[in-house]
């Protein structure tokens, strides 16, 4: 199978996955008694919507590895891409049925990879609506998900003009640095945080603004995960115009030494990230 018919057959299995991830949220709310590799409670669904996905990609040619959030280790599965998938990112809004998603990067190299050993990356989010935004070859195109398939919706979308912002964690625990910078972008935009990266990514990706979830004092390494949050992300704003940082530089040039590691946030319009690195 030819490399672009690999990641098409992986974007085609999370197409079909989604409806179905979707409709069996509502049985699969409770908590499993374990804890995932970074130490945080697992739902049922979590679980269940990694058990689907890693099956399906799995078995797809020309995959050679599968890591989720929620497993230890890579999955090897013979030769090829490695994919990363966070099965449903911010599930701790299924209790009280607020959004979340699906992030997934296929990366040509072994985990953990760089960033810029991404050639595609893609988030569902579970909202009023099913929908994908997936950058691949320089273009970052938004479908509607159904049970008969994806729709597009808007083809190679651009980042507009800044209008809002979402920043996690709490001020008392953000850097110096970080405080002064929420500052200027508080009088400018408009609050718009959920709680899930997906949503509050999304909004970002169709009103203009930055995302942040920074370094905290007592976590300098942030919230958010390099392989399966914070580089897929990273390389769809890179692609639509926008750009990522983890305060010194693009997400898509750190390094990367574990596969659960994890790494400061920034993702937004161009002018908002520089003007963020000059300030921390
Ligand atoms: O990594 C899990 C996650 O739920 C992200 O989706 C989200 O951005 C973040 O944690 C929310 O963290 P907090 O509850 O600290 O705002």
């Amino acid at each position: 199978m030819s490399s672009e018919k690999t990641v098409e057959t992986v974007i085609d299995a999370v197409t079909e996955a989604a409806p179905e991830i979707q409709a069996g949220l509502p049985g699969k709310r409770d908590y499993v008694e374990e804890d995932n590799p970074s130490g945080e409670d697992v739902l049922e669904a979590d679980v269940w919507a990694n058990g689907i996905l890693r099956e399906r990609i799995t078995e797809i040619e020309g995959v050679g590895g599968y890591a989720s959030e929620e497993d230890e280790e890579v999955t090897d599965c013979g030769d090829g891409y490695s994919v990363t998938v966070d099965p449903l990112d911010g599930s701790s809004n299924i209790p009280s049925n607020n959004i979340v998603g699906t992030i997934l990067g296929i990366y040509d190299g072994s985990l953990p990879a760089k960033g810029n050993e991404l050639v595609t990356s893609l988030y569902v989010v579970y909202g009023p609506l099913t929908s994908m935004v997936v950058a691949d070859d320089d273009t970052v195109d938004i479908y509607v998900v159904t049970e008969e398939g994806r729709h597009l919706a808007e083809e190679d979308i651009s980042i507009p003009d800044p209008s809002v912002y979402g920043f996690g964690g709490r001020r008392p625990k953000w850097t110096e640095g970080f405080r002064e910078f929420a500052k200027v972008i508080e009088d400018e935009l408009k609050l718009r945080y959920g709680g899930s990266m997906v949503g509050d990514v999304n909004q970002v990706i169709n009103y203009g603004g930055i995302f942040s979830y920074p370094a905290l004092s007592d976590r300098p390494e942030g919230k958010l995960r390099m392989q399966f949050e914070a580089n897929p992300m990273a390389y769809i704003f890179e692609n639509a115009g926008g750009a990522s940082s983890d305060g010194k530089q693009s997400l898509l040039d750190a390094g990367a030494e574990e596969l659960h590691q994890r790494t400061p946030v920034h993702l937004g319009n161009e002018e908002l990230i520089e003007k963020l690195e000059k300030i921390l």
